[in-house]
């Protein structure tokens, strides 16, 4: 049973300054949960207990999310706010362990900061940037097959030529719908480079041997550390899976991608749809008119 789950959270945020200057893009709102949180209910909801947040500069907000807020509390309570209160505190009951990670090296050195914490059991990595449908449970068909398959298992996501250098891209072969027995992976390759156009989304089921291989990894795209790299290790050693996604997903990380999902849930929302609705389709009904 894969009970902890790493949560890399040190990067400069730098696609959204400058608001992330001074606070991290982790803590970006969808309709009134920020980024993260979206992540950490989805780990939760696999049955994941310990959450390890890779921190960085400035991302004390994140500690502070999920901490106890006594006056809050005490302010909702006197108000008989219970239904605040409750969501307010259903965050203090998570356990959640904090690393530094001293300079944004790369992912894949974020990843290797959770080792003290994570020791020698096989661990899930989910990044806030990606925000997958809450309704999908994909997280757990990824357990499942990390648990048929006791091997490292990575989200994917057949991509448009365009984005083939936005993300890792796989080469591979398809073992059953949707199933991938991955052979390499590059980091942000350049379209004629590319093995394929399976990206890689974030979420990854890893075992332990990943540290060994982390740690002796020289910088690779960018500069840094990258765990496609380490991963690409791996796959020439042992089985390494690939699940594509079934589902929605967002790059929040991107502007287009965190407007979309900002739509798209809001439109969800029990309370806010039906007057979002209007207003979007009031925008529509104008924009016919006014498109430049
Ligand atoms: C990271 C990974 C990349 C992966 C992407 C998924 O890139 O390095 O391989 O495809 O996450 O979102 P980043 O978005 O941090 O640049």
């Amino acid at each position: 049973m894969i009970k902890k789950a790493v949560f890399p959270a040190a990067g400069l945020g730098t696609r959204f300054l400058p608001a992330t200057k001074a606070s991290p893009k982790e803590m970006l709102p969808l309709v009134d949960k920020p980024l993260i949180q979206y992540a950490v209910e989805e780990a939760k909801n696999c049955g994941i207990e310990e959450f390890i947040v890779i921190t960085g500069k400035h991302k004390r907000a994140i500690e502070d999310h999920f901490d106890s807020a006594f006056e809050l509390e005490d302010a909702l309570m006197k108000k008989g706010k219970k239904e605040l209160l409750e969501e307010v505190r259903r965050l203090n009951r998570i356990n959640f362990a904090y690393i530094r990670q001293r300079a944004p090296l790369g992912l894949g050195h974020a990843i290797l900061c959770a080792k003290p914490f994570v020791k020698v059991e096989p661990f899930a990595v989910l990044l806030s940037d990606d925000v997958i449908d809450p309704d999908t449970p994909f997280l757990r068909e990824m357990l499942e097959l990390y648990r048929e398959k006791e091997a490292p298992v990575i989200a994917l996501e057949a991509v448009p030529d365009e984005d083939v250098e936005k993300y890792g891209i796989i080469d591979g072969t398809e073992e059953s719908q949707g199933v991938f027995r991955v052979k390499g992976l590059v980091e942000k390759p350049r379209l004629r480079n590319a093995p394929s156009r399976l990206s890689v989304i974030g979420r990854y089921i890893l075992t332990p041997d990943i540290f060994g291989l982390l740690e002796t990894l020289p910088p690779g795209k960018g500069g840094e550390i990258q765990l496609t790299d380490a991963l690409n290790q791996l796959a020439a050693n042992r089985p390494v899976y690939g699940l594509v996604l079934k589902g929605r997903r967002y790059d929040a990380g991107d502007k287009l991608g965190f407007l979309q999902a900002t739509v798209e849930l809001a439109l969800r929302d029990k309370v806010l749809s039906g007057q979002f609705r209007s207003f979007l389709n009031g925008l529509m009904a104008n924009g016919k008119k006014e498109i430049r």
